[in-house]
């Protein structure tokens, strides 16, 4: 059993709030896993060139490439990415559309398979991790949980973050704030933030632990997702 973790922030590893989130999923589900980080990498979104429509690999040539193997061969993902404009950031959507090449055919390279999704956000994560639990039913992945925490947006070192009228310091805490390191986000300072990752991350291992049936999970998600088209399943 392997488990594939991809930080979808664009700021360095050690300063993201997405990607110790994510990399405490990973942790705690006491399996292999590997974790790859999307900051740096050039990644398009789904051109709709239908080049994969015959044997489900994608043909844009970018840094997509070296991940497909990674995606097929994963038992599990634990997907994290940023707020940003009250969705998900760029390159994780762009990442995530590109599994657009696992859907034709028999279409069954992730079916039944599982997830947790992880969101981040200067006021809210929950935007982007109910995005990435969409693109996971859309390959009928179960989502087996979701953390979600407050990060430190980049008005608080912008340096303008005291003046500006429409940064997160102000919209937070109103005219005239003073910016105290203390007031800075951090997910690491939310106990119930990490707890979730925790218990997200036991909760992975245990469901990959008891031989979950991939068959099984399909069935369920495909109804889910007949259910949110509004149709029947039958
Ligand atoms: C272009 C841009 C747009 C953003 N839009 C939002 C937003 O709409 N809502 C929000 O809560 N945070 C927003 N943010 C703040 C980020 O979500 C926040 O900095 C978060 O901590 C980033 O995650 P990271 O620490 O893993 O990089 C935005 C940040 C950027 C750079």
């Amino acid at each position: 059993m392997k488990i594939l973790g991809i930080s979808g922030s664009c700021r360095k590893d050690e300063t993201s709030g997405v990607y110790r989130l994510v990399q405490s999923v990973l942790e705690n589900t006491g399996m292999e896993y590997e974790l790859v980080s999307l900051r740096g990498k050039m990644i398009s979104g789904c051109i709709a060139c239908l080049g994969c429509v015959t044997d489900n690999v994608c043909k844009v040539k970018d840094d997509m490439e070296s991940l497909r193997d990674k995606i097929v061969e994963a038992d599990a993902y634990v997907i994290g990415a940023p707020n940003c404009y009250s969705t998900l950031n760029a390159v994780t959507h762009a990442f995530l559309e590109r599994w657009f090449q696992f859907r034709h055919q028999e279409g069954n390279l992730l079916w039944g398979k599982l997830g947790v999704a992880v969101g981040v956000g200067g006021m809210d994560g929950r935007l982007p991790a109910a995005d990435i639990e969409k693109f996971f039913l859309y390959s009928f992945i179960e989502t087996v949980a979701a953390v979600t925490g407050q990060g430190a947006a980049s008005c608080y070192t912008c340096g303008y973050g005291e003046t500006c009228g429409v940064g997160v310091p102000t919209m937070l805490y109103g005219e005239g704030v003073k910016i105290t390191p203390d007031m800075v986000p951090n997910v690491v300072k939310q106990p119930d933030v990490m707890k979730a990752a925790v218990d997200a991350g036991r909760l992975l291992g245990q469901r990959l632990n008891a031989g979950h049936e991939r068959s099984q999970v399909t069935l369920r998600m495909q109804a889910k997702m007949m259910e949110r088209l509004g149709k029947s399943a039958e």
